[in-house]
């Protein structure tokens, strides 16, 4: 038995014999080789084994069914066509458990199908690319704002009150009163933020609204940054920056997982700083040049979103949407009330809204105002109000949705094969 070494590390222990322990993701015999791939999480590797050298392995092999649990050791055999750059010269092999008849053959099967087997679908090299990926992402997001003072403070998921509107609220019973799951941790964010001077929180947020569209989890991942002295320009700058780095660590880091997505790399390499701006009006005013019958004052929807992030290569800034449209919480553009400074950040190639964000009203008599035209409950935002009471400050801050990032950076159709265990309209299982 050789040293326990990642499959993606091999190419590192060239010439050594090595141990991998995984599953057996496919075989094939050809006369008399056995080409075995298996796959450890880190990646797959194809081991080779002849019968004329080890006809015992070669024997034990035939019996190892699809996602049977496998140890094998053999001496590392650099070799460029092969995936991950290196095979393995089998010296060794046991079957730690024998799978039953695996229902996921690898053949094509339709997205229903797979859905259903969620739990097993994250096995195929595709899945697991994928959420390597995201894994990083993460990491990367904690420490770009690490690294910039930012400190982590978790918001609660349990909350008494909404922050993105009242109709996509999902609704529990907390002990005989009504709680609802957090849409954002934007408001607790303010206040950590008036507490800590940079703050973010990352944790799941929840949607209830009825959509059923490729871009739409009931339950999804919300980065969230929130920083005290600072204004709508700097908070564009640390969203440009931070999502550049993102797409720069994607590019440096997972290289191979991106090919074995099919992803067209040369998108990506294509982004550069600093991403184009338009304001809503003029983003309005390219709808209708392209033929789009566009009302300013309405919101834009997903073909809308699409037709803009087209003409550019970048991610790009739709920025002083009508006062309308957006969140109580958003301060009016002092040189045009009508308008906020807020800002959405449009991925390329259509894959929509990855961030909401802007700068927040600090005034307490406007707040007060807003609640009302909203409609919301002023006691359950008496705390939310102390933070303009207090030593108010002009804050902005800004939410990343984790998933449309990831179905972006990963080119994923949908936003279901971007989170472990998708939390979508009529489906909870598994
Ligand atoms: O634009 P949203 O609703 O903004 C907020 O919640 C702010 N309070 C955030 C903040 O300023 N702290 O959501 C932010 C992002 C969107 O741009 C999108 O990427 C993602 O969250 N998102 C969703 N992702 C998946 N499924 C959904 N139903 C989503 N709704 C929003
Ligand atoms: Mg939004």
């Amino acid at each position: 038995m050789g040293q326990h070494v990642l499959i993606k590390d091999l190419l590192a222990h060239a010439g050594e014999e090595v141990t991998v322990k995984g599953w057996l993701y496919n075989q094939r015999t050809s006369g008399k080789i056995k080409f075995l791939i298996v796959r450890d999480g880190s990646g797959l590797v194809q081991c080779v084994c002849t019968k004329k050298e080890h006809p015992e392995l070669f024997e034990l092999a035939e019996q190892a069914t699809q996602e049977s649990a496998v140890v094998v050791t053999g001496k590392v055999n650099p070799d460029q066509r092969a995936p991950g750059g290196a095979e393995l010269h089998l010296s060794g092999l046991e079957i730690v458990s024998l799978a039953q008849p695996y229902p996921i053959s690898l053949k094509e099967h339709g997205v229903d199908f797979l859905i259903d087997r969620r739990h097993l679908w994250i096995r195929s090299p595709r899945q697991a690319a994928i959420l390597r990926i995201r894994s990083s992402l993460e990491m990367a997001c904690r420490q770009f704002l690490h690294q910039r003072g930012f400190v982590l403070a978790d918001a609660p998921i349990i909350t008494p009150a909404a922050c993105e509107g009242t109709t996509t609220l999902f609704e529990i019973d907390y002990h005989g009163e009504k709680a609802f799951l957090s849409q954002s941790g934007q408001l607790y964010n303010e206040a950590t933020a008036m507490a800590l001077g940079r703050v973010y929180c990352f944790g799941p947020t929840f949607r209830a609204e009825k959509s059923k569209t490729r871009r739409h989890l009931m339950e999804f991942w919300m980065l969230e940054v929130e920083a005290a002295y600072f204004d709508f320009e700097d908070n564009l700058q640390l969203q440009e920056e931070l999502v550049y780095h993102l797409v720069q660590v994607v590019l440096e880091q997972h290289r191979s997982d991106l090919q074995l997505l099919g992803r067209d790399i040369g998108k990506l390499e294509a982004v550069s700083r600093p991403f184009p701006r338009l304001s809503y009006h003029d983003a309005v005013k390219l709808l209708q040049e392209k033929g789009f019958d566009f009302q300013p004052g309405e919101d834009f929807g997903a073909p809308h979103e699409t037709a803009i992030s087209e003409q550019f290569d970048s991610p790009v800034f739709i920025h002083r949407f009508p006062t309308a449209i957006k969140a109580f919480y958003m301060q009016p553009d002092p040189h045009n009330p009508e308008v906020v400074l807020g800002a959405d950040l449009l991925a390329p190639e259509g894959y929509g809204e990855i961030i909401g964000g802007g700068q927040r009203i600090d005034n307490l008599e406007l707040l007060e105002q807003r609640l009302k035209e909203h409609n919301l409950p002023r006691e359950s935002f008496e705390w939310y109000l102390d933070l303009r009471r207090y030593g108010t400050v002009p804050h902005s801050g800004f939410g990343l949705g984790l998933e449309r990032t990831l179905a972006w950076l990963c080119g994923l159709e949908h936003v279901r094969e971007s989170i472990p265990f998708p939390r979508m309209l009529y489906r909870i299982y598994p």
